[in-house]
């Protein structure tokens, strides 16, 4: 069985509107006027343990309320979801036990204690056993650096900081699934990697599902081997990160270093200069126009080639293709 199967998964936010002034809200009082907002449109899935997962999309496509729902913290419109066998909404406290949850724009720690006291406040809580305890705070201490900050109240801590801690105390019950909703947000670079190597970690070793929302693209192509991408509450892509490049990394550059200045080089179809300098040259090709080989024999044909290599395709310049559409419109296609 999947550990999270999702079938069909819908969340509909309602909310009132009134009208400007005290007329408008005592209108409201007495005959609300209800506004439907759809957030997540039918959407399924499912995930075996173990897994890797990229939740991606623009803002407001409908990723924390899907995050909110795996994890029980909203009702879902329709009864679709199950986790390890359970409904994560009915079964809050079952469920809790076995799933973390890292949400990057809040701490669920408390404030005013020191991370050391929320860290033996939560193992006691989930009835870590004492050695179990020790064994993971060493390990974490080590991995996130924590050691410094072990008896820092959290509210003296930084963005940075927190995150750690944050990390720390959610897998501290050794949760079999994790959902991380932008935990690298506003980290700078050293931060984010120790962070990506925790939580890769923690998949290799334990076996953790990782369920992981993120706008940075970074974080999804060291982390995650499959991706979802959702649009407008739909779901509209899922499969391995690989396919995504592969189909949408139309453009490719091809980079070269000639013996000789480069001039008046004449450039195949399908081809553009992207840069060139006294002896490099970097090509841009439509992969669909030309293959590599032919772009590189063209050139070698014209002049002394004395290295040449290829560019992997961005991902950031792919995913903006497809949050502009392309991906809307090939699935548009294929329904007919
Ligand atoms: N409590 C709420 N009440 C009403 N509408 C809401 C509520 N929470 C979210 N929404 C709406 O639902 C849609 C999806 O929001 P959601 O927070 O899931 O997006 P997101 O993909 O996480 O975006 P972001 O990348 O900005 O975090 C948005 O249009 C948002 O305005
Ligand atoms: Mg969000």
């Amino acid at each position: 069985m999947p550990a999270i199967q999702v079938e069909n998964l819908s969340k509909v936010y309602r909310t009132t509107q009134k009208e400007a002034g005290v007329r408008g809200s005592i209108k409201a009082l007495f005959r609300p006027h209800y506004v439907d907002k759809v957030a997540v449109d039918g959407i399924s899935f499912k995930i075996e343990q173990g897994e890797t997962v990229g939740f991606i999309g623009v803002n407001g496509a409908g990723k924390s309320t899907t995050i909110k729902m795996l994890t029980g913290i909203l009702a879902p419109t329709n009864d679709s979801i199950s986790v390890l066998g359970r409904d994560p909404h009915r079964q809050r406290v079952a469920n809790a036990r076995e799933i973390g949850v890292v949400f990057g724009q809040r701490t669920q720690l408390w404030w005013d204690l020191a991370l050391i006291e929320s860290l033996n406040t939560i193992a006691k809580i989930y009835e870590v056993p004492k050695v179990r305890y020790k064994q993971l705070l060493d390990q974490f201490s080590e991995t996130l650096e924590l050691n410094e900050l072990l008896n820092v109240p959290i509210r003296n801590m930084s963005l940075g900081q927190k995150m750690r801690a944050e990390l720390a105390a959610t897998l501290l019950h050794e949760p079999t699934i994790v959902y991380l909703d932008e935990p690298t947000i506003g980290l700078d670079l050293v931060v984010k990697e120790r962070i990506r190597e925790f939580i890769k970690k923690q998949n290799r070793e334990r076996g953790t599902l990782v369920f992981l929302t993120t706008h940075d693209l970074g974080d999804i192509e060291e982390v995650c081997r499959r991706v979802l991408v959702i649009d407008s509450g739909k779901l509209i892509y899922d499969g391995p990160l690989s396919t995504i490049k592969d189909r949408f990394g139309k453009y490719r550059t091809i980079n070269f270093e000639t013996a000789q200045a480069v001039n008046g080089l004449k450039l195949p179809d399908g081809t553009e200069i992207e840069s060139k300098e006294t002896r490099k040259l970097s090509l841009r090709f439509d992969r669909t126009q030309i293959s590599a080989s032919q772009v590189a024999a063209s050139v070698m044909n014209q002049i002394e080639v004395v290295d040449f290599s290829l560019t992997e395709p961005d991902l950031s310049s792919i995913v903006k293709q497809i949050y502009n559409g392309a991906l809307k419109e090939e699935v548009e296609l294929a329904n007919g």
